[in-house]
């Protein structure tokens, strides 16, 4: 999941672009780019769109980012979307590890009730003190969790703290990358809200990818190329990844040198994730 494009879920009219474009994956959301007044219509707007021919005939991953636990509209939207198309549900400002036990159990019973076979997935959102405290835990907390997604807005915004603080923001990226590790899971960068700003997503997001980040949210369209070039791994390091492999394969020690540098048993892991990660991945664009 290079690029993850937010749609919000109150304009109806940007699905059909949203699935003929080139993102990874599309999060439908129902939460802060809603408007209370439009929060149900929202919800029905996106409940049949996972319903739709178009979603099924899709290969994207598709998740839906519900309002948080404590509001009116957590367990409403809950029930609108859960079915068998939804990848993962994005779950907002999540601040324990017993909120991720309870989203679970709530998806477990629509699930059950709806004959679904295929465990709904979450992706917690850390976007504050607290979250960021509990991190590991919430990674940690329940099968379902395959990542984990740093916001910022919610995160600094309160605290007055300055996005453009590149030493704040690496720090930040990698707590959260590290507590998604300890869980063994992976974690999705930050939205970057000065579309414009090309140079400055792509510099972000080269960070993320340094860190170990899989992708990156996007807002815009236009950032979609960007998060798939910057997390797609390079030629270079693919090629390195597969002479990693082959040489682990002829070697008859646990390490050995290869270009000067010494390689074992996490270097050969590495290696092999990398693979993994290229043969997914959809050819170059043009
Ligand atoms: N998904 C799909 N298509 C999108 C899109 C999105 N998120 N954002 C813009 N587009 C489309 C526009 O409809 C437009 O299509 P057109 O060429 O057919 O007219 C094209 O991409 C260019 O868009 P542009 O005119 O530059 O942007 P805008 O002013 O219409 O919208 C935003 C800018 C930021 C309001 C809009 O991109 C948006 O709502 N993004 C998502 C916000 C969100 O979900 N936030 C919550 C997470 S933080
Ligand atoms: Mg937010």
């Amino acid at each position: 999941m290079r690029s993850k494009l937010f749609v919000p879920g109150s304009r109806p009219e940007l699905f059909p672009k949203a699935l003929a474009g080139q993102a990874d994956a599309l999060s439908f959301d129902l939460e802060d780019s809603v408007l209370e007044t439009a929060k149900a219509g929202a919800r029905r707007l996106v409940a049949q769109l996972l319903q739709s021919p178009e979603a099924a005939a899709s290969k994207k991953i598709l998740l839906v980012r519900v309002n948080g636990l404590t509001t009116p509209q957590f367990e409403a939207d809950l029930a609108a979307v859960v079915g068998p198309r939804l990848d993962l549900v994005n779950v907002p400002k999540v601040e324990s590890a017993d909120d991720i036990r309870s989203v679970a159990r709530a998806l477990a019973r629509l699930e059950k009730d709806r004959g679904l076979a295929r465990p709904i997935g979450i992706l917690a959102n850390v976007e504050s003190p607290r979250g960021l405290r509990f991190a590991a835990e919430i990674a940690g907390a329940d099968p379902r969790v395959a990542g984990l997604q740093v916001g910022f807005a919610d995160l600094l915004e309160p605290l007055g703290i300055d996005r453009a603080d590149a030493a704040a923001i690496h720090q930040l990226q990698l707590a959260v990358r590290l507590a998604a590790g300890e869980a063994g899971l992976w974690a999705c960068d930050a939205v970057y809200a000065n579309f414009k700003d090309a140079e400055g997503f792509r510099t972000e997001a080269l960070a993320a990818k340094r860190l170990g980040y899989i992708g990156k949210s996007c807002i815009h369209p236009s950032q979609v190329a960007l998060a798939n070039e910057v997390f797609r791994p390079t030629d270079q390091e693919i090629a390195f990844a597969q002479r990693v492999v082959e040489a682990a394969g002829r070697s008859t020690a646990g390490a050995f040198t290869l270009d000067g540098r010494m390689i074992d048993a996490p270097f050969i892991r590495r290696a092999r994730a990398v693979l993994a990660i290229a043969r997914q991945l959809p050819p170059p664009a043009a």
